[in-house]
């Protein structure tokens, strides 16, 4: 049995197999539409989701199945001093797989620990979301048509930005991959993140203050959301809000196929005015989260054929 807490618990093998079966149910969804039949999907939600848990119980449903769960720690027995080690040895009698989100981080491998059940980690604070990072490479290689040879600006929040965190410990197993890191001083990316993954693996990158000045190189800007839900001070909050605000304008620097993606949701950080352009995929990349989500689910349940 096999859990998915960050996206290294996948091997570079693992991660292709699932994106070209999710490339072949986007070719042929009707083949997968009783794959999961008697097959029943928990989502243990303690933190707001639209997307993660609405693509999580869509792509069960895609496939036959059938999903339970709770959408927040107030509406399940966590509001009562339950543990999660306890809770998902509930969820194990009653569903065969659970997508976990949680605020603390290392929540889910907890979970994971105690549970008879495959867990997936559907965000663990700030620090790891990997079916958002199969749902960003699944857009990548579908717009770009490779996964290597690309440079990546990740933009925003690159401290607590767990999609980012776990973007670049995917994508660093590529080659040739290059990241360009733009955030306030306050914002960069963990030293944990920069030493033992950017650096103990000679990936190059340099870590910038203003966007515009590396738009042109850019195959892939990555923009995130400075996220108020992780700081604990309103006033760095409303200071770093709008460090970058991606306008139409802006956009003139780029190349002709560069993509913008976003984990969304979005607040201030990319205007609406760029929604009607061409490279915005962000609207794409989470349609892409369903069928991510499906290949995920089938693998983890060993049911990757179609006639299942
Ligand atoms: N991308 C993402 O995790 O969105 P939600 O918070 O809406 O699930």
């Amino acid at each position: 049995m096999k859990h998915v807490i960050t996206p290294l618990d996948l091997s570079v093998e693992e991660i292709d197999d699932i994106l070209a079966l999710a490339k072949d149910i986007m070719k042929h969804p009707e083949q997968y539409a009783h794959a999961c039949e008697g097959k029943k999907l928990a989502t243990c939600f303690y933190e707001p989701s639209t997307r993660t848990r609405l693509s999580f119980e869509a792509a069960m449903l895609n496939l036959g199945g059938r999903t339970l769960g709770f959408h927040s720690a107030d509406s399940s027995s966590a509001s009562k001093g339950e543990s999660v080690a306890d809770t998902i040895r509930i969820i194990s009698c009653y569903a065969d797989i659970c997508a976990m989100r949680h605020p603390k981080e290392g929540a889910p491998y907890v979970a994971s620990q105690f549970s008879r059940i495959p867990v997936i980690n559907a965000g663990d604070g700030g620090h790891n979301h990997p079916t958002q990072t199969l749902t960003d490479l699944l857009t990548i290689s579908e717009l770009k048509g490779r996964l290597d040879n690309l440079t990546i600006g990740l933009c925003g929040d690159l401290k607590f930005g767990r999609t980012v965190h776990s973007l670049i410990n995917a994508m660093v197993r590529y080659p040739n991959v290059r990241f360009v890191l733009i955030s306030p001083d306050e914002l960069r990316i963990p030293a944990y993140l920069r030493e033992e993954t950017l650096d103990a693996k000679g990936i190059p990158y340099k870590e910038v203050s203003r966007l515009d000045e590396v738009m042109p190189e850019l195959d892939i800007l990555y923009m995130t959301r400075v996220q108020k839900e992780r700081f604990f001070n309103e006033e760095d909050y409303i200071r770093l809000k709008d460090s970058f605000i991606l306008t139409r304008k802006k956009l003139d620097a780029a190349k002709d196929d560069m993509y913008i993606l976003h984990p969304l949701p979005r607040v201030n950080e990319i205007s609406v005015d760029v929604d009607d352009d061409p490279r915005a995929a962000y609207f794409r990349q989470a349609q892409f989260g369903v069928y991510a989500r499906m290949a995920l689910i089938l693998t983890l349940l060993g049911l990757t054929g179609k006639e299942n």
